[in-house]
């Protein structure tokens, strides 16, 4: 086995843990299954195939949380990815150094029943119900890893920043256009009860996908999106993280 030093994660290093799948309780398993079945209904409608593939593909199940080395397993078999227990949010450079080397970093906490419909932090549901189908598409999960090699050589938080607008308006919020209709596939929609039903109900403005323009778009982290971009293929990815990288060492 390759020691982290090998594998590239230092910074990352302390914030690496392993999944404590037994101290999960029954109502936690109950709640994991009442979210899923609320997302995955409206997900049927309204994800784009690759991601609904990648749910099938990861064993994801409806009825009990992740058991993570499990759907690593599948992952790392299809895509090469692996994901990666983390204790919670991690700093950027911590974050970039996981991305670059293919391992995705998995909170493993779920949200209370309280907070159903919203956590300020990610939690197993933005991660592994949101997030991880993606990576088993393997254009989509190539671009994660340029992108996080990118960003670890990318020296200022100002340029850093506006990578970031990058990340967030295709892994986090990215819409696809795909046999005529809108789809979903970033993590903070697919994920979110309210940010789908306000895309789908004609609450926010579909932009068609420029680097440009999303470099130039701001993020505000606590409030409902009024406009997301939509790609096309998947096949864009990989050359607007390349783009953006010219783009913004260039500026
Ligand atoms: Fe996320």
């Amino acid at each position: 086995m390759r020691s982290l030093e090998e594998s590239g994660l230092i910074a990352a290093k302390p914030f690496l843990i392993e999944q404590d799948y037994a101290r999960y309780s029954a109502e936690q398993h109950g709640l994991w299954s009442e979210l899923v079945a609320r997302r995955m209904a409206q997900l049927q409608q309204c994800a784009c195939r690759e991601y609904l593939e990648g749910w099938e593909a990861l064993g994801l199940e409806r009825e009990r949380l992740p058991r993570l080395a499990e759907v690593s397993t599948r992952l790392e078999a299809r895509t090469g990815w692996k994901v990666q227990p983390v204790s919670g949010f991690m700093p950027s450079r911590a974050f970039f150094e996981m991305l670059g080397a293919k391992r995705f970093p998995t909170t493993t906490w779920l949200r209370s029943r309280e907070s159903m419909d919203y956590t300020p932090e990610p939690d197993i549901l933005h991660d592994a119900l949101g997030h991880l189908p993606m990576f088993a598409e393997q254009r989509f999960a190539d671009a994660v890893a340029e992108y996080g090699r990118v960003c670890c050589e990318i020296e200022g938080e100002e340029k850093l920043e506006r990578m970031g607008r990058l990340y967030w308006y295709t892994f986090e919020f990215g819409l696809i256009r795909q046999d005529g209709k809108v789809k979903v596939y970033g993590s903070g929609v697919a994920s979110s009860q309210e940010e789908c039903t306000n895309v789908l109900t004609g609450g926010c403005e579909i932009c068609d996908f420029t680097v440009e323009a999303v470099l130039n778009a701001t993020v505000k982290v606590d409030e409902i999106h009024k406009r997301l971009f939509a790609i096309t293929s998947f096949a864009e990815i990989m050359g607007a993280v390349r783009e953006a990288r010219e783009l913004v060492e260039a500026s």
